[in-house]
């Protein structure tokens, strides 16, 4: 189709899809609502785990009442728009609260209304080098995006953050300082892998929710990366052929951390990590070491 493989647009400085751009004037002007819970991250950070895990703890546990409709419907996508097929905006305007609500958009371009009212915000970050081999092989899958390339040629797009949501570097340091003067939860996907419940734990005290231990447990089964995968409301296979291909990558690919080693080469690695000491000096934001 000729909506799929067109090139980024720069919206202030940072490239996102054709359409975001051609209506950012309505993802600009979105209104909250109070009780909206935003789910923000950079993509392929765990998004749709995290996503599974909280319309969970919305419905006590309930994990038939979270198979009622598919993963995008039930948190949307706000910015997607694709003039004329998709819109997040559009869907969420029609969606009873309380909503929960997806973005990858960094700090600086997130509708105004969100700090206005006050929103909760979960964030959640991955180690750079996985979310690069994971994003390489939804490059390949999802059809809106441009071709990556080859692999060495995707990894130099992305350490220039010339990729779509733009520089991984300067969305989690930008999210992380937010922190301090808004209410975000600020998670990790390394944490998640290692201690589910620990971290289910956190979100429901950020949630001010309570959960018996046996529902607390049962969302981790649920939401484990085996369950989800064969989970059609949660593993994005129902969507169109022409949106996303998973005979080229499926979306719920490996679910690991560490994925990197099997990627990179010595060269890249050493590139890579020249480059994010200088791209993250200074910051207090740290990434477990040993992945
Ligand atoms: S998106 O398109 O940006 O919203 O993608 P996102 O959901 O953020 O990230 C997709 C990656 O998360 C992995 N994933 C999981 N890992 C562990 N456990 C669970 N339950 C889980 N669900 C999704 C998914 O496999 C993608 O990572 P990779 O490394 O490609 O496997």
């Amino acid at each position: 189709e000729d909506f799929n493989r067109r090139e980024l647009v720069d919206v202030q400085g940072v490239p996102l899809f054709w359409g975001i751009a051609e209506e950012w004037s309505q993802v600009e002007s979105f209104e909250t609502r109070p009780d909206d819970l935003l789910i923000a991250t950079y993509p392929k950070s765990g998004t749709t785990w995290v996503s599974e895990i909280v319309d969970l703890i919305y419905n006590n546990g309930d994990t038939e009442k979270c198979k009622r409709d598919v993963i995008y419907n039930r948190v949307v996508f706000m910015e997607l728009i694709i003039p004329g097929i998709l819109n997040g905006i559009k869907d969420l305007e029609a969606m009873q609260s309380p909503r929960l609500v997806k973005t990858h958009l960094p700090v600086q371009l997130l509708p105004h209304s969100f700090w206005k009212n006050n929103c909760k915000v979960i964030y959640v970050a991955r180690n750079a080098k996985d979310v690069v081999v994971s994003y390489y092989y939804f490059y390949q899958m999802a059809k809106l995006h441009p071709l990556p390339g080859t692999w060495e040629e995707f990894l130099e797009k992305f350490i220039a953050g010339k990729v779509a949501y733009g520089s991984w570097y300067d969305h989690v340091k930008g999210w992380w300082e937010k922190r301090k003067d808004h209410r975000i939860l600020f998670l990790f996907y390394e944490d998640l892998k290692e201690n589910p419940k620990q971290e289910i734990q956190k979100l429901l005290k950020f949630l001010e929710k309570d959960l018996p231990e046996e529902t607390i447990n049962k969302i981790v089964y649920h939401t484990s990366f085996d369950v989800m995968k064969n989970n059609p409301s949660a593993n994005y296979t129902t969507v169109e052929e022409w949106d996303m291909d998973h005979s080229v990558s499926p979306f719920m690919r490996k679910g690991i951390s560490g994925d990197w080693k099997n990627h990179f080469t010595v060269a890249q690695y050493e590139r890579f990590e020249v480059d994010y000491q200088k791209k993250m000096k200074g910051s207090t934001l740290h990434f477990r070491a040993e992945i």
